[in-house]
């Protein structure tokens, strides 16, 4: 069992922020990735639609005989973590804990404001987990559903994009936070840009890392680390193949993703 792929899961290939994190930490572990990329976006559809969805990105990364899964998405996180923990005996992570656990790391943590989708601020699971970790915060969500689009067209450095930026930014600077959650697996391809518009001391908290090691501990908890001595590989599944996409997921991966599958879902 131990050299049994790690699942993981994304409406797209954003999750691949979180595939390079794991790869840094557990090179010995073979991933198997899915990206729904046929479906995308989860960030703007109703939580029933976005369980139903994780649920068959769930059931097809089982029949590949993932040892556990990762749910490298904040929206499917925020809504169907807890329905896939029900539901499946396989161990099953989601990006929240470990975003909120990195946030909450410095002490000095008291305004905190959280960029994500539309559905994950809607679902309020980070704001819930914050609230119930360290009383008194200060906790801002902004949606900023105009920034997957626009990093998708690779528009990072663009003018627009900053305009846009400031905008969504402008409000979480009026009140004093300190923090920010990069609450999307986008918004890490952001973080120069958001150095430059952000006040100096605001810490920006980018769940990626947080989460491979919140892997690493689950993993040796329950003893299914991969041999050391190997070398993990990993298999690329999309529901939809196109050219735009294995050029993002070459620029989420920071290298080449291989050769890229379509999955059928459902089957
Ligand atoms: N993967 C999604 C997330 O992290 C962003 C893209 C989408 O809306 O599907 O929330």
């Amino acid at each position: 069992m131990n050299s049994a792929p790690l699942g993981f899961f994304d409406s797209g290939v954003g999750g691949l922020t979180v595939v390079h994190a794991v790869q840094e930490l557990l090179p010995a572990e073979s991933i198997l990735y899915l990206g729904d990329t046929a479906r995308l976006p989860y960030g703007s559809k109703s939580p029933e639609t976005i369980r139903q969805f994780a649920d068959e990105d769930v059931r097809f990364l089982i029949g590949k005989g993932v040892k556990a899964i990762v749910v490298a998405c904040n929206t499917a996180t925020a809504h169907a973590l807890p329905h896939l923990h029900e539901k499946y005996r396989v161990p099953i992570l989601g990006v929240i804990e470990p975003g909120v656990e990195a946030a909450l790391s410095s002490p000095e943590a008291e305004r905190i404001g959280i960029i994500a989708t539309h559905g994950t601020i809607r679902s309020h699971a980070y704001q819930h987990a914050l609230a119930l970790r360290k009383t008194g915060l200060m906790i801002h969500g902004q949606a900023t559903p105009l920034l997957v689009p626009l990093i998708e067209e690779n528009w990072i450095d663009h003018p627009a994009t900053k305009l846009v930026l400031k905008n969504y930014l402008d409000p979480l600077v009026e009140k004093g936070i300190d923090t920010l959650m990069l609450a999307c697996t986008h918004y890490p391809l952001l973080i120069p840009v958001l150095r430059e518009l952000l006040p100096g001391d605001v810490r920006l908290v980018d769940s990626a890392k947080t989460c491979a090691e919140h892997l690493k501990k689950e993993l040796t908890r329950l003893d299914l680390l991969a041999s050391a001595d190997r070398e993990g590989e990993l298999q690329l599944y999309l529901t939809d193949l196109s050219e735009e996409f294995e050029a993002l997921a070459r620029q989420f991966l920071k290298k080449s993703p291989g050769k890229i599958h379509r999955a059928v879902l459902g089957g």
